[in-house]
């Protein structure tokens, strides 16, 4: 573990000091699974993290059935927050066949959606993508047999690339993934193990070996686990809504987490 990070589930909430001088603080929540119901319904709960955070993270299902109403619903309710926001797609924004519309209406509302991609907060630099299935160390599925198989390998081993090509972008002395499908079979526990393999890849934890990383946040198994770590001790956060709310029914859920600010520079002497 990288020092100058740590998160932050036990403090008293609301906290004294919402904001930090010291360090960079995200709030990071996944499965908003936005409706047509949710016109209203989110922007307190958006609000609170404007408060309470510098940037606002979200590890996907950003909408239910990934409709432009539901995009623009979210896009709304986005209209509380004025820190940075930073999203990944999920599986659910799919389900309509347009993507590019949630992307396209998320980002007319100035939303950052990373897909392969990289942005920098205030020093801290963030790498995103959805992610696929496949399964986790032995029991991951091999590209071998039909077209069929080879195909769904082949997404996660895409997925994957697209991960760490992003990650070599990145110069920032602080790194965090951002992620729907889980890297490590760690925080799908508590979910049934029957559908482990379509939760998440250990192929996407490759790349996070190769870098160092503070942090990797995901979304996805709404019944799995709050935290895990990769092989190389790199802490790994599933922050589901639904995991959130169960683990924490006292707070917000929204996962909170710090990164130590750089000091800045002294101006060289004349
Ligand atoms: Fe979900
Ligand atoms: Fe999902």
């Amino acid at each position: 573990m990288r020092l100058g990070t740590g998160w932050l589930p036990l403090l008293p909430y609301p906290m004294p000091n919402p904001k930090s001088s010291t360090h960079v603080r995200f709030a990071a929540v996944g499965d908003l699974h936005v409706q047509k119901e949710s016109a209203g319904a989110l922007r307190g709960f958006f609000a609170q993290a404007d408060d309470e955070a510098d940037a606002l993270l979200l590890c996907g299902d950003l909408t239910d059935y990934g409709t432009e109403e539901e995009a623009r619903i979210l896009a709304e309710e986005l209209g509380a927050v004025h820190i940075p926001v930073v999203a990944v797609l999920g599986n659910h924004d799919y389900e309509s066949g347009t993507p590019e519309v949630v992307v396209g209406t998320l980002t007319q509302a100035g939303v950052r959606v990373l897909d392969g991609s990289v942005c920098e907060i205030e020093g801290v630099g963030i790498a995103g993508v959805k992610g696929f299935g496949g399964g986790f160390g032995r029991g991951s599925l091999g590209a071998w047999g039909e077209p069929a198989i080879k195909l769904f390998v082949q997404e996660a081993l895409n997925e994957a690339m697209k991960l760490e090509s992003a990650l070599a972008k990145l110069r920032t002395r602080h790194r965090i993934a951002l992620l729907h499908y889980s890297p490590v079979i760690g925080t799908v526990q508590g979910e049934p193990v029957e559908i482990f393999p379509f939760l998440g890849s250990s192929r996407l934890e490759a790349p996070l070996l190769r870098y160092p990383m503070d942090a990797v946040f995901h979304g996805h198994a709404h019944r799995g686990a709050l935290e895990s770590r990769t092989i190389n001790g790199v802490p790994v956060y599933n922050v589901a809504k639904p995991l959130l709310q169960r683990s924490h029914p006292d707070r917000p859920p929204f996962f909170l987490y710090e990164v130590q600010r750089e000091p800045l520079e002294e101006p060289a002497a004349t």
